[in-house]
């Protein structure tokens, strides 16, 4: 596989290798710092980021090779140039481009039309890197047996969600999403996706709108922000108080497993979707979570750019 456009392109073995060699990078972070010797590394992205680009960066330059970053408003492509022909330009310089825009077909035709790997570092259906420390950091907490443990998302059906059904497929595990019913429940064909890869992989797709029932007993308890970026804000009061149930409070907390943890892809709003007393208190991962956004996007280039990821 060239690229990794969407979570659901990777097949278990894939995120394997991809962990173990970031538990590496986060041991020795510069145990391949030749692996992109005179190379460089696009990253475009047309939202703002904190983590995805820094890990980005990072994660090149402790593989030794450029990153470059360009903002959406500094490339031809807002001036009318096509996506395929900006695809072909920066293949003809660089190693690799990871892309953070709003429309995932934007994101795949990048993918179809460039010869070097493309990586999706964000779309408004998607979030694979994400999901790679997600469960680096999953995997970190309570090995490599998931038997009987649960894996809950709650919040906004959006690419978090998304990406969390896909990915919790792949890896056999029970997962949940809590969100409410219409408007912002996760897409129906990425919850028929996420059932198709299950029934190959053992995993078990539950999508619920009952945050108390979907929590009791989990292993984790994953949420996202409420106002994804490109929401629209005439939507903030509606959403806000349709989601208000799903927040992730002390409470709902104390209805998980004894061992369980807190988790957040960031930024956070504590208030809303968060209480400060969760994700500020002795169950919460968020930041080893949040460092290996760069062990995985790292291990990511290291292993994409040698051919190594076989996709499904
Ligand atoms: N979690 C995440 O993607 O963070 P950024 O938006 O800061 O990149
Ligand atoms: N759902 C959020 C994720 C941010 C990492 C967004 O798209 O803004």
């Amino acid at each position: 596989m060239k690229d990794l456009l969407r979570t659901e392109h990777l097949s278990r073995a894939d995120v394997e290798l991809l962990l173990d060699t970031a538990a590496d990078f986060a041991q020795s972070p510069l145990r391949s710092h030749t692996a992109l010797h005179n190379k460089s590394v696009a990253i475009y992205m047309t939202k703002p980021s904190t983590r995805t680009r820094l890990a980005s960066e990072t994660a090149v330059a402790h593989l030794g090779g450029t990153p470059i970053f360009i903002r959406g408003d500094e490339l031809q492509l807002g001036r009318g140039e096509t996506i395929a022909d900006t695809a072909k330009i920066i293949s003809g310089y660089c190693d690799a481009l990871i892309v953070r825009t709003f429309a995932q077909s934007d994101i795949d035709e990048l993918g179809a039309h460039a010869s070097i790997p493309v990586i999706n570092g964000l779309s408004d259906d998607d979030h694979p890197t994400q999901l790679l420390a997600d469960w680096l950091t999953i995997r970190e907490n309570f090995g490599a047996d998931i038997t009987g443990r649960k894996f809950v998302y709650l919040g906004d059906g959006n690419n978090m969600s998304h990406a969390w059904l896909i990915m919790g497929a792949i890896m056999g595990a029970h997962v949940v999403t809590a969100t409410p019913d219409g408007e912002w429940a996760p897409d129906a064909a990425v919850v028929s996706k996420a059932r198709a890869i299950a029934r190959t992989s053992g995993a078990t797709i539950e999508v619920t709108n009952d945050p108390e029932s979907a929590a009791r007993g989990a292993s984790v308890l994953y949420t996202d922000v409420w106002m994804s970026m490109g929401d629209p804000e005439a939507e903030r009061a509606k959403k806000t108080k349709a989601l208000e149930p799903f927040a992730i409070t002390k409470e709902l907390m104390s209805l998980t497993e004894k061992d369980s943890i807190f988790m957040h892809c960031l930024p956070a709003h504590r208030g809303e979707e968060v209480s400060g007393f969760v994700i500020d208190g002795p169950k919460s991962v968020i930041w080893r979570e949040a460092f290996h956004r760069r062990t995985t996007i790292q291990a990511l280039l290291y292993h994409l750019t040698r051919g190594e990821i076989k996709g499904n």
